[in-house]
C-alpha cells in the first residue's frame, strides 16, 4: 500500500469514528480545507513529471471522491441520530402555540345527587347502589306487586328480554331488596341512580334519576319518615320552613303510602319554595309493605319502617330554576357551561346548609 493510499484510509477511519457533528466538520476542513489534505496533495504534483501528474492527480480526484461519498453519509447519519436524540431530551416544546383547554362543569344532577348524599348521612345514612339492568323478580315481585299491575305493561316499562324477566329498572326501589338480602337489620341508607320508563314530554324523559330511601330498625313510624323528610327538604332547599303535605297514595310496596306535596308560590317567575297556596309532587312514600321485608328476609314482626323514592331531576330543576327535563340529558356544552357547577367551587347560588 502506498503512503498516499495509507494516509486515504486514515482519514477515511477518522470520518467512520466521528462521535458528533462537531468532530465531522472539524474533519472536513481537515480533508477538503484550503490547507486541507486533498488541496495539499495537489500542490505537491508541481515538482512531478507530466506523466506523473496526469496519474496521481486522477488518484487524489478519485480519494476526494471517495472521501466526499463518505463524508456525506456519515453527516446524514450523525444529523439523525442527533435529532433523535434531541427529541427525546426536549419532551416539551415550548415554541409550539398553546393549547385550549376549558374546565369540565359537574352537570346539576350529579351535584344534586351530591348535596342530598351529605344531607342524608348527616343523620346516619349511607349510599347504596343497584344495577340499571334488573331483574322482574326485583324490580316488581320482590316488591309485593301483582301480576296484573299496570306498572308492568309493555307500554311503560323497557323490557330487554322477550321473556320480560330483565328490564330496565323503573325506579330505585329494587336496591332495598338487594340491601336488605345483602345484610341484617337495622338498615339506613339512599340508593341514588338512574332509572327507565317508556315516557316522553317536557317533565317525562324515558330516562330519569330517583333516590331511594330506606330506613328498617324496630322502632321506626311514620313519625319518623315524616321527621326524617321534613329535615331533608329544608336543608336541602336552605329555608327554615317548609309546607309540606302528605296525601294517601298507593304503591304495592308500602303500606300505607303516601305521596309528598311541597307548598310554593311564583313571584317575578321565580319559584319560591316553603310559602304561598301552589303545590308540588316531590316524592313517594310509606312503611314498607310487610311481604316486601318476608321477600328481603327480615321478619316484619320484628322489624319495621319507612321508604321513600324521590324524583332527583325536579329537585335540580327546582332548586336551580332550570325549565325543561330534557335539556339535562342533551349533552349540549353551551347548557352545561350555563348551568353545570365549577368542580372545585362551592355553586354560587349554594349559601351551605342552614342549621
Ligand atoms: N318507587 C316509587 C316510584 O317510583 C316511589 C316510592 C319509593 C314509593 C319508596 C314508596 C316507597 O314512584
Amino acid at each position: 500500500m502506498s503512503d498516499f493510499e495509507k494516509l486515504i484510509n486514515r482519514f477515511k477511519d477518522k470520518i467512520n469514528n466521528a462521535h458528533n457533528s462537531l468532530e465531522l466538520d472539524k474533519i472536513r476542513s481537515e480533508i477538503f480545507g484550503k490547507s486541507g489534505l486533498i488541496n495539499t496533495e495537489f500542490k505537491k504534483l508541481g515538482s512531478l513529471s507530466p506523466d506523473d501528474k496526469k496519474k496521481i492527480a486522477s488518484e487524489i480526484n478519485n480519494a476526494k471522491q471517495e472521501l466526499t461519498k463518505l463524508f456525506n453519509q456519515k453527516s446524514t447519519g450523525l444529523q439523525d441520530t442527533e435529532i433523535d436524540e434531541q427529541l427525546k431530551k426536549e419532551k416539551d416544546d415550548v415554541t409550539l402555540p398553546e393549547k385550549d383547554f376549558s374546565i369540565g362543569k359537574i352537570h346539576p344532577v350529579s351535584q344534586v345527587i351530591d348535596e342530598i348524599s351529605s344531607i342524608f348521612s348527616e343523620i346516619g345514612f349511607s349510599v347504596e347502589e343497584g344495577p340499571d339492568v334488573e331483574s322482574e323478580y326485583y324490580n316488581f315481585t320482590a316488591l309485593n306487586t301483582p301480576e296484573n299491575h299496570p306498572a308492568k305493561d309493555m307500554h311503560d316499562t323497557f323490557y330487554i328480554e322477550e321473556n320480560m324477566k330483565t328490564l330496565l329498572r323503573t325506579h330505585t326501589s329494587p336496591v332495598q331488596v338487594r340491601t336488605m338480602l345483602k345484610g341484617k337489620p337495622p338498615f339506613k341508607i339512599i340508593a341514588p341512580g338512574r332509572t327507565y320508563r317508556s315516557d316522553s314530554d317536557q317533565t317525562h324523559t324515558p330516562m330519569f334519576h330517583q333516590l331511594e330511601g330506606l330506613h328498617i330498625d324496630k322502632n321506626i313510624t311514620m313519625g319518623h319518615l315524616k321527621g326524617c323528610l321534613n329535615y331533608f327538604i329544608k336543608e336541602f332547599f336552605e329555608i327554615n320552613k317548609i309546607k309540606m303535605r302528605f296525601r294517601p297514595s298507593h304503591f304495592p310496596f308500602t303500606e300505607p303510602s303516601a305521596e309528598v306535596d311541597i307548598g310554593y308560590r311564583i313571584e317575578n317567575n321565580k319559584i319560591i319554595i316553603g310559602e304561598g297556596d301552589k303545590w308540588l309532587e316531590i316524592l313517594g312514600c310509606g312503611m314498607v309493605h310487610p311481604n316486601v321485608l318476608k321477600n328481603s328476609k327480615v321478619d316484619p314482626n320484628k322489624y319495621q319502617g319507612f321508604a321513600f323514592g324521590i324524583g332527583i331531576d325536579r329537585l335540580a330543576m327546582l332548586k336551580y330554576g332550570i325549565n325543561d327535563l330534557r335539556s339535562f340529558f342533551e349533552c349540549d356544552y353551551r347548557w352545561l357551561n350555563y348551568y353545570g357547577f365549577d368542580p372545585l367551587d362551592v355553586p354560587t347560588n349554594y349559601r351551605g346548609l342552614s342549621k
